[in-house]
């Protein structure tokens, strides 16, 4: 154990929690990563273990994994309520069984029957959804058009279009370019399945939904992209995996209080579980955060820096497991407008909503079945706001009968996380502009590199890709 590793754990000790801030250590790194997900966990593993850096990744919660939430049972099942499966790019599957050491599978599904009820009214919606020959034909079609963008939009934007030659299909809304090559059979489905944390993606810039269903996910339904998750069925494995690598080189439960960055390096305060204050001197800080204005106050922005994050505009997504014995088993009970009967595909809800009540398993031993609930938010709604609107929903599909009438109609919440913000975007003007050359032009200013889904596309593997790219970059000149 190096000395700057013993001292990370002597911290994590409360033995020193009794001396007071009077005990003020100072650590020195090559590298500082602030933010513990999918980006942040990745980038420090492969700084510390491939680029032979020094590190110290900071956490505000007390795991690592972000977005991933998986709920275990006291039957010893494990729920994933967050991220549901791993798309297979760069190497990622590779990774996760031969860096990591755990065993990955294809991901299985719980086989629901989707019933189509308008929230607003709890009455049923008559709908026919697109046959499997329409949506493959629709896929077929998209994944062609995706894949004449995609090395401009993944891994980077470092090779992203000038401001004046970016493609017209890519700013047209998403609505407009659907009827443009007549995809409308594959929206239910893009909607579905990422395409909804934008809200009504017919109003988003087609930029922006292909970065949350783009090729990857085209050919993982066409079959010809592979996707995986831990053979566990658990997906939180894998950063639970990422801790045991990092021990002692992440401070979890911490919060940043305050920061100095130069083109010499950055100095940051922090404030450990126990309440100790440490100061930590890197050459580098990497932020694989949210850009969100609250995220990133302890930072010290400047006016080049604000002005680029101010553009963004963001939703945030709700997920929990739910029980209530009068929600149907086996069922998924999806949220549509009743404009969409009888099968008019661009109908969709929009923010804010609950999309659907999801049935995941039933767990024998606490006899009840599990839900799992997903709202969508403007990213104002809040934790509390999403349980609300939820609960509105429930008792709407109580009152109008669509559900038996229960004891209680109270939802019981076995988990919940509120993931948000994020699916940062701006508008086709802002990208016109020179938005996306504005946003990378901040890499490296003041010795501060970014990471995370505002800087590509929200998914895991895609952002661990994008890392392998940019850490290139940030340890140049170290
Ligand atoms: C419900 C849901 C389902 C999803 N399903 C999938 C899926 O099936 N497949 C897929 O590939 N992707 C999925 N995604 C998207 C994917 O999870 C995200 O794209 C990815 O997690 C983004 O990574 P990130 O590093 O930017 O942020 P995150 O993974 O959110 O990580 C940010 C981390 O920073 C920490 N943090 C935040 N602020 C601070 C601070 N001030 N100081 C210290 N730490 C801080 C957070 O606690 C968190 O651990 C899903 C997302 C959601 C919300
Ligand atoms: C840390 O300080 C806060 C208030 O400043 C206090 O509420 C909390 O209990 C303290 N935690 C520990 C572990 O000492
Ligand atoms: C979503 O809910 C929040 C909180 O109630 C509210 O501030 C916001 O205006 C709502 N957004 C929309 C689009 O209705």
């Amino acid at each position: 154990m190096s000395f700057a590793k013993s001292l990370v754990s002597f911290l994590a000790t409360s033995a020193l929690a009794t001396v007071g801030s009077a005990a003020k250590v100072t650590l020195e790194k090559d590298v500082v990563i602030v933010g513990g997900g999918a980006s942040g966990s990745h980038a420090a593993f492969r700084l510390r273990e491939d680029y032979d850096k020094s590190i110290l990744l900071i956490e505000k919660r007390e795991l690592l994994g972000g977005h991933v939430s998986s709920y275990d049972a006291a039957s010893g099942n494990s729920y994933n309520y967050g991220v549901q499966s791993f798309v297979d790019v760069h190497g990622a599957a590779e990774f996760v069984s031969e860096r990591l050491g755990v065993a990955t599978a294809a991901p299985g599904r719980t086989s629901t029957t989707t019933r189509y009820l308008d929230f607003t009214t709890g009455e049923d919606v008559a709908y026919t959804a697109p046959t499997s020959a329409q949506l493959i034909a629709a896929l077929t079609v998209y994944a062609e058009i995706c894949a004449e963008y995609e090395a401009k939009l993944l891994p980077s934007y470092w090779d992203f279009w000038a401001p004046d030659e970016i493609p017209e299909d890519l700013l047209l809304n998403f609505g407009d370019f659907v009827e443009k090559y007549d995809l409308q059979a594959l929206v239910p489905t893009l909607f579905k399945v990422t395409g909804m944390g934008l809200g009504d993606v017919t109003n988003v810039l087609t930029l922006w939904v292909m970065q949350a269903f783009g090729g990857p996910m085209a050919r993982s339904f066409l079959g010809t992209q592979s996707t995986f998750v831990p053979a566990s069925g658990r997906n939180q494995d894998i950063y639970d995996a990422f801790a045991d690598k990092l021990g002692d080189d992440v401070l979890y439960s911490a919060t940043v209080l305050s920061t100095k960055r130069s083109d010499e390096g950055v100095l940051l305060t922090v404030q450990t579980a126990n309440n100790q204050t440490v100061s930590v001197k890197a050459k580098r800080l990497l932020l694989a955060i949210e850009p969100t204005e609250s995220n990133l106050a302890p930072f010290n922005l400047d006016e080049q820096e604000t002005a680029v994050f101010d553009k963004f505009s963001y939703s945030a997504i709700g997920v929990g497991i739910v029980s209530n014995p009068v929600l149907p088993t086996g069922y998924s009970l999806t949220n549509l407008p009743a404009a969409a009967s009888p099968n008019d595909w661009l109908v969709l809800p929009d923010l804010n909503f609950t999309a659907r009540f999801d049935y995941m398993g039933t767990e024998e031993s606490e006899d009840r079945d599990y839900f799992r609930l997903l709202v969508i938010g403007d990213g104002n709604l809040g934790a509390t706001g999403v349980k609300e609107l939820a609960q509105t929903n429930f008792n709407t599909l109580i009152k109008a009968g669509a559900v038996d009438t229960p004891d209680s109609s109270e939802l019981e919440f076995v988990a919940f996380t509120e993931h948000g913000p994020m699916h940062a975007r701006v508008s086709a003007d802002e990208l016109k502009a020179g938005f996306v050359q504005d946003l990378y032009a901040l890499q490296g200013l003041r010795s501060t590199w970014w990471t995370g889904g505002a800087w590509v596309a929200q998914f895991q593997t895609h952002l661990w890709w994008y890392n392998d790219i940019l850490i290139s970059k940030l340890i140049e000149d170290m």
